[in-house]
């Protein structure tokens, strides 16, 4: 199974009932992309969104799938008595366990905006990890960028995780190194072919990126462009935005 691009919110759903998918596939990862990932990935989430370290805050995951990272979420904000509030389709959410401090709200994200009003401005940690690509082609992405700011308290930080950059991706594969990788994990002598001038429909590239960053910034906040760690399977060609509200 491979890294799916081309689905949306209602193909999740369908994945989400499918039992013959493990929880990893349901989400869209071949579970070597995250079954042993996970445990680092979520260390390199705390290392950003430094709030989830605090007590009794207010965190918001924005499409937190079905596998083992909202499970960690869950538990660290049962062990720091926050508040975690879950945004996803109903097939998804069904599969996380009901505890208490947490909301499952199902719906769109950010077309369910009226059953946010009552958390405008009170969010201290947002987090949508490798979400924002469906968002990006299915909802307005200034929607989603002005809700989440609106939505995050004084002090609050959003991480927009794991995000694929078409333009990292082309910088990679046209290196040395990522030719060596292509060909390592291919088990090919074939060079991959890139074209920096290509027309990217519907892919994150740096000008989205720093769109955002540059929206965000107009908008009163902080954000930052910021690499994911090393170790992490798609660090090659994926990064993170990290906006905090002053
Ligand atoms: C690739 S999975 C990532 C899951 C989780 N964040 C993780 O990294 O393990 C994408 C998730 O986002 C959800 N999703 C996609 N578009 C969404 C939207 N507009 N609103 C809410 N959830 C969405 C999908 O249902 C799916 O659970």
């Amino acid at each position: 199974m491979a890294v799916f691009d081309d689905i949306g919110y209602d193909d999740f759903r369908r994945m989400a009932t499918d039992d013959s998918l493990s929880a990893h596939e349901k989400i869209g990862f071949p579970d070597a992309y995250r079954e042993a990932h996970e445990a680092a990935i979520f260390a390199d989430i705390q290392s950003k969104l430094t709030r989830l370290a605090d007590r009794s805050r207010n965190v918001l995951d924005i499409g937190p799938g079905c596998a083992g990272l909202p499970r960690l979420l869950i538990d660290l904000c049962r062990q720091q008595d926050h508040s975690l509030v879950l945004i996803d389709s109903p097939e998804m959410l069904a599969h996380l366990p009901d505890a208490s401090g947490v909301t499952k709200l199902p719906g769109f994200y950010p077309n369910c905006d009226e059953a946010l009003q009552p958390w405008i401005g009170r969010f201290d940690a947002i987090l949508c990890y490798s979400v924002f690509q469906y968002i990006f082609v299915e909802a307005s992405f200034w929607k989603f960028l002005d809700l989440s700011i609106q939505l995050l308290a004084p002090g609050g930080q959003m991480l927009i995780g794991d995000i694929p950059n078409v333009s990292k991706r082309k910088r990679f594969f046209a290196s040395d190194t990522g030719v060596k990788f292509h060909q390592n994990f291919m088990q090919t002598t074939e060079v991959p072919q890139v074209d920096f001038r290509a027309v990217e429909t519907n892919k994150i590239d740096d000008a989205a990126i720093l769109g955002v960053i540059m929206r965000a910034r107009a908008q009163g906040c902080d954000a930052y462009w910021l690499p994911q760690g090393e170790a992490l399977p798609m660090a090659n060609r994926r990064e993170d935005v990290l906006i905090v509200k002053p």
